[in-house]
Protein backbone atom coordinates (compact mmCIF):
# COMPACT_ATOMS: atom_id res chain seq x y z
CA UNK A 1 0.00 0.00 0.00
CA UNK A 2 1.15 3.50 -0.72
CA UNK A 3 0.98 5.92 1.76
CA UNK A 4 2.60 8.88 -0.25
CA UNK A 5 0.51 11.41 -0.90
CA UNK A 6 2.38 12.89 -3.88
CA UNK A 7 5.79 12.05 -4.62
CA UNK A 8 5.72 16.24 -4.82
CA UNK A 9 6.14 18.74 -2.33
CA UNK A 10 2.70 20.48 -1.45
CA UNK A 11 1.91 23.33 -3.83
CA UNK A 12 0.58 26.60 -2.22
CA UNK A 13 -2.90 26.35 -0.05
CA UNK A 14 -5.95 27.45 -1.29
CA UNK A 15 -8.62 29.82 -0.39
CA UNK A 16 -9.96 28.39 3.22
CA UNK A 17 -13.84 28.73 3.94
CA UNK A 18 -14.06 29.67 7.98
CA UNK A 19 -17.23 27.98 7.95
CA UNK A 20 -17.96 23.80 8.34
CA UNK A 21 -14.39 23.23 8.36
CA UNK A 22 -13.28 19.84 9.58
CA UNK A 23 -10.16 18.11 10.48
CA UNK A 24 -9.48 14.83 9.39
CA UNK A 25 -6.38 12.40 8.11
CA UNK A 26 -5.36 11.28 4.76
CA UNK A 27 -2.39 8.47 4.41
CA UNK A 28 -1.56 10.37 7.97
CA UNK A 29 -1.14 13.95 7.06
CA UNK A 30 -3.20 16.40 8.68
CA UNK A 31 -5.54 17.62 6.41
CA UNK A 32 -8.44 21.18 7.37
CA UNK A 33 -10.61 21.90 4.85
CA UNK A 34 -14.65 22.41 3.95
CA UNK A 35 -16.86 19.40 4.51
CA UNK A 36 -17.94 19.99 1.17
CA UNK A 37 -15.47 18.55 -0.75
CA UNK A 38 -14.64 15.00 -1.21
CA UNK A 39 -11.51 13.31 -0.24
CA UNK A 40 -9.77 13.96 -3.18
CA UNK A 41 -11.12 17.68 -3.47
CA UNK A 42 -9.45 18.11 0.33
CA UNK A 43 -6.46 16.64 -0.78
CA UNK A 44 -5.58 19.13 -3.41
CA UNK A 45 -7.28 21.79 -1.08
CA UNK A 46 -4.49 21.02 1.51
CA UNK A 47 -2.11 21.43 -1.76
CA UNK A 48 -1.25 18.01 -2.28
CA UNK A 49 -1.31 17.62 -6.08
CA UNK A 50 -2.15 13.68 -5.75
CA UNK A 51 -3.06 12.13 -9.42
CA UNK A 52 -1.86 8.01 -8.31
CA UNK A 53 -5.43 6.84 -7.62
CA UNK A 54 -7.42 9.22 -8.79
CA UNK A 55 -9.64 9.05 -12.70
CA UNK A 56 -12.48 10.18 -13.78
CA UNK A 57 -13.70 12.28 -10.43
CA UNK A 58 -17.04 10.95 -11.27
CA UNK A 59 -17.55 7.36 -8.80
CA UNK A 60 -17.34 5.66 -12.30
CA UNK A 61 -13.41 4.42 -12.73
CA UNK A 62 -13.18 2.84 -9.38
CA UNK A 63 -9.60 4.22 -9.15
CA UNK A 64 -9.66 6.24 -6.22
CA UNK A 65 -10.60 3.49 -3.51
CA UNK A 66 -9.68 4.63 0.20
CA UNK A 67 -10.31 2.85 3.59
CA UNK A 68 -11.84 4.99 5.79
CA UNK A 69 -12.15 4.90 9.20
CA UNK A 70 -15.10 7.15 11.19
CA UNK A 71 -14.81 8.99 13.92
CA UNK A 72 -15.46 7.37 17.37
CA UNK A 73 -15.92 4.05 14.80
CA UNK A 74 -13.29 0.96 15.12
CA UNK A 75 -14.72 -0.23 11.56
CA UNK A 76 -12.93 0.35 8.39
CA UNK A 77 -15.16 0.55 5.39
CA UNK A 78 -14.17 0.94 1.64
CA UNK A 79 -15.21 3.76 -0.57
CA UNK A 80 -14.71 5.99 -3.21
CA UNK A 81 -12.28 8.71 -2.50
CA UNK A 82 -14.00 10.82 -5.47
CA UNK A 83 -17.42 10.50 -4.11
CA UNK A 84 -16.84 10.14 0.08
CA UNK A 85 -17.46 13.79 1.80
CA UNK A 86 -14.61 14.21 4.62
CA UNK A 87 -15.73 14.73 8.32
CA UNK A 88 -14.32 15.86 11.18
CA UNK A 89 -11.59 13.13 12.71
CA UNK A 90 -12.47 10.69 9.65
CA UNK A 91 -9.08 8.87 9.02
CA UNK A 92 -8.37 7.62 4.93
CA UNK A 93 -6.02 5.54 3.35
CA UNK A 94 -5.38 5.62 -0.19
CA UNK A 95 -5.38 1.97 -1.24
CA UNK A 96 -2.99 1.77 -4.33
CA UNK A 97 -1.99 -1.96 -5.37
CA UNK A 98 -1.73 -3.90 -8.34
CA UNK A 99 -4.54 -6.46 -8.89
CA UNK A 100 -4.08 -8.43 -12.24
CA UNK A 101 -6.31 -10.80 -12.70
CA UNK A 102 -5.39 -14.61 -13.21
CA UNK A 103 -8.57 -15.51 -15.51
CA UNK A 104 -7.98 -14.93 -19.29
CA UNK A 105 -10.44 -15.86 -22.09
CA UNK A 106 -11.59 -15.27 -25.58
CA UNK A 107 -15.48 -15.15 -25.66
CA UNK A 108 -14.81 -16.21 -29.66
CA UNK A 109 -13.35 -19.39 -28.55
CA UNK A 110 -16.90 -20.26 -27.13
CA UNK A 111 -18.77 -21.91 -30.09
CA UNK A 112 -22.53 -21.91 -28.78
CA UNK A 113 -24.47 -20.39 -25.64
CA UNK A 114 -25.29 -23.90 -24.42
CA UNK A 115 -20.69 -24.12 -23.66
CA UNK A 116 -20.91 -21.04 -22.07
CA UNK A 117 -21.41 -22.77 -18.34
CA UNK A 118 -18.67 -25.47 -19.11
CA UNK A 119 -16.16 -22.84 -20.36
CA UNK A 120 -17.21 -20.29 -16.82
CA UNK A 121 -16.35 -23.68 -14.62
CA UNK A 122 -12.79 -24.10 -16.55
CA UNK A 123 -12.17 -19.97 -16.80
CA UNK A 124 -13.47 -19.60 -13.12
CA UNK A 125 -12.57 -22.96 -11.62
CA UNK A 126 -12.20 -21.34 -8.21
CA UNK A 127 -15.82 -19.82 -8.23
CA UNK A 128 -17.38 -23.12 -7.12
CA UNK A 129 -15.28 -22.38 -3.98
CA UNK A 130 -17.00 -19.81 -2.94
CA UNK A 131 -16.85 -19.67 0.99
CA UNK A 132 -19.69 -17.50 1.40
CA UNK A 133 -17.52 -15.32 3.83
CA UNK A 134 -19.52 -12.34 2.76
CA UNK A 135 -15.85 -10.71 2.62
CA UNK A 136 -16.77 -9.50 -0.85
CA UNK A 137 -19.90 -7.88 -0.27
CA UNK A 138 -18.07 -5.90 2.35
CA UNK A 139 -15.37 -4.95 0.18
CA UNK A 140 -17.44 -3.62 -2.12
CA UNK A 141 -17.81 0.36 -2.29
CA UNK A 142 -20.69 0.03 -4.07
CA UNK A 143 -22.86 -2.02 -2.24
CA UNK A 144 -23.52 -5.14 -4.83
CA UNK A 145 -24.54 -8.26 -4.05
CA UNK A 146 -21.26 -9.41 -5.53
CA UNK A 147 -21.22 -13.03 -3.81
CA UNK A 148 -24.89 -13.74 -5.00
CA UNK A 149 -23.69 -12.88 -8.36
CA UNK A 150 -20.55 -15.43 -8.16
CA UNK A 151 -23.19 -17.79 -6.39
CA UNK A 152 -25.36 -16.64 -9.67
CA UNK A 153 -22.65 -17.23 -12.67
CA UNK A 154 -22.16 -20.66 -10.71
CA UNK A 155 -25.11 -21.67 -11.57
CA UNK A 156 -25.20 -20.99 -14.93
CA UNK A 157 -27.53 -18.16 -14.20
CA UNK A 158 -25.28 -15.54 -16.14
CA UNK A 159 -27.70 -12.24 -17.08
CA UNK A 160 -28.91 -12.44 -13.42
CA UNK A 161 -25.37 -12.28 -12.23
CA UNK A 162 -24.38 -9.61 -14.72
CA UNK A 163 -27.60 -7.29 -13.59
CA UNK A 164 -26.22 -7.53 -9.78
CA UNK A 165 -23.04 -6.58 -11.07
CA UNK A 166 -24.27 -3.43 -13.20
CA UNK A 167 -22.51 -0.97 -10.46
CA UNK A 168 -19.22 -2.40 -10.80
CA UNK A 169 -16.50 0.29 -10.92
CA UNK A 170 -14.02 -2.50 -11.20
CA UNK A 171 -12.44 -1.13 -7.91
CA UNK A 172 -10.85 -4.58 -7.88
CA UNK A 173 -11.54 -4.44 -3.88
CA UNK A 174 -13.88 -7.83 -3.69
CA UNK A 175 -10.46 -9.32 -5.47
CA UNK A 176 -8.81 -8.50 -2.41
CA UNK A 177 -11.32 -9.61 0.22
CA UNK A 178 -11.71 -13.22 -1.63
CA UNK A 179 -9.79 -15.85 0.27
CA UNK A 180 -10.31 -18.21 -2.62
CA UNK A 181 -8.85 -15.80 -5.37
CA UNK A 182 -11.90 -16.17 -7.33
CA UNK A 183 -12.14 -12.53 -8.62
CA UNK A 184 -15.50 -11.91 -8.15
CA UNK A 185 -15.66 -8.72 -10.50
CA UNK A 186 -14.29 -10.45 -13.41
CA UNK A 187 -17.41 -13.08 -12.70
CA UNK A 188 -19.35 -10.40 -13.03
CA UNK A 189 -17.88 -8.99 -16.11
CA UNK A 190 -17.70 -12.23 -17.57
CA UNK A 191 -21.27 -12.86 -16.90
CA UNK A 192 -22.30 -9.62 -18.19
CA UNK A 193 -20.05 -10.42 -21.12
CA UNK A 194 -21.46 -13.89 -22.21
CA UNK A 195 -25.07 -12.44 -22.03
CA UNK A 196 -24.32 -9.69 -24.19
CA UNK A 197 -23.04 -11.63 -26.46
CA UNK A 198 -24.54 -14.53 -26.88
CA UNK A 199 -28.22 -13.42 -25.64
CA UNK A 200 -28.77 -9.92 -26.09
CA UNK A 201 -30.86 -9.43 -29.09
CA UNK A 202 -32.83 -5.60 -28.90
CA UNK A 203 -36.09 -7.06 -30.43
CA UNK A 204 -37.20 -2.63 -30.96
CA UNK A 205 -33.99 -3.15 -33.38
CA UNK A 206 -34.57 -6.37 -34.59
CA UNK A 207 -38.08 -5.64 -35.91
CA UNK A 208 -36.71 -2.29 -37.45
CA UNK A 209 -34.44 -4.49 -39.14
CA UNK A 210 -36.96 -6.83 -40.51
CA UNK A 211 -39.13 -3.96 -41.78
CA UNK A 212 -36.23 -2.67 -43.88
CA UNK A 213 -35.45 -5.68 -44.87
CA UNK A 214 -39.30 -5.98 -46.12
CA UNK A 215 -39.08 -3.06 -47.39
CA UNK A 216 -41.83 -2.42 -44.73
CA UNK A 217 -40.19 0.22 -43.49
CA UNK A 218 -38.08 3.12 -45.94
CA UNK A 219 -34.98 4.75 -44.08
CA UNK A 220 -33.09 6.68 -46.67
CA UNK A 221 -29.59 5.81 -44.60
CA UNK A 222 -27.93 8.76 -46.87
CA UNK A 223 -29.85 11.68 -46.08
CA UNK A 224 -28.57 14.03 -42.88
CA UNK A 225 -24.79 12.23 -43.99
CA UNK A 226 -23.84 14.72 -46.35
CA UNK A 227 -24.89 17.50 -44.76
CA UNK A 228 -22.66 16.40 -41.66
CA UNK A 229 -19.49 16.19 -43.78
S1 LIG B 1 -17.99 -5.69 -7.35
FE1 LIG B 1 -15.83 -5.60 -6.76
S2 LIG B 1 -14.82 -4.43 -8.39
FE2 LIG B 1 -17.03 -4.06 -8.55
S3 LIG B 1 -17.38 -2.19 -7.37
FE3 LIG B 1 -17.73 -3.92 -5.97
S4 LIG B 1 -15.74 -4.26 -5.00
FE4 LIG B 1 -15.36 -2.94 -6.79
S1 LIG C 1 -15.02 -13.20 -0.79
FE1 LIG C 1 -14.79 -14.89 -2.26
S2 LIG C 1 -15.18 -16.73 -1.01
FE2 LIG C 1 -16.00 -14.99 0.17
S3 LIG C 1 -18.17 -14.84 -0.46
FE3 LIG C 1 -17.02 -13.48 -1.82
S4 LIG C 1 -16.57 -14.74 -3.64
FE4 LIG C 1 -17.15 -16.15 -1.97
S1 LIG D 1 -11.78 8.83 -9.56
FE1 LIG D 1 -12.96 7.42 -10.75
S2 LIG D 1 -14.27 6.51 -9.28
FE2 LIG D 1 -13.23 8.04 -8.16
Amino acid sequence: MNHNLSDKKPIQQTDKQTNNEVSMSINGQAITAPDSLSVIQALWHAGYPRVKGVGCLDGVCGSCRVMVRRSGSPEIKMELGCQLLIEEDMDVFFSVFDTPSQHHYDLSKISTSWDVQTEFHKIFSEAQKCRHCGGCNKACPKGIDVEEGVALAVKGRFRESGELFVDCVMCNLCMTGCPEYIDPNHVGLFARRVTGYFHTRPSNLINQLEAIRTGELDVDTHSGMEESL
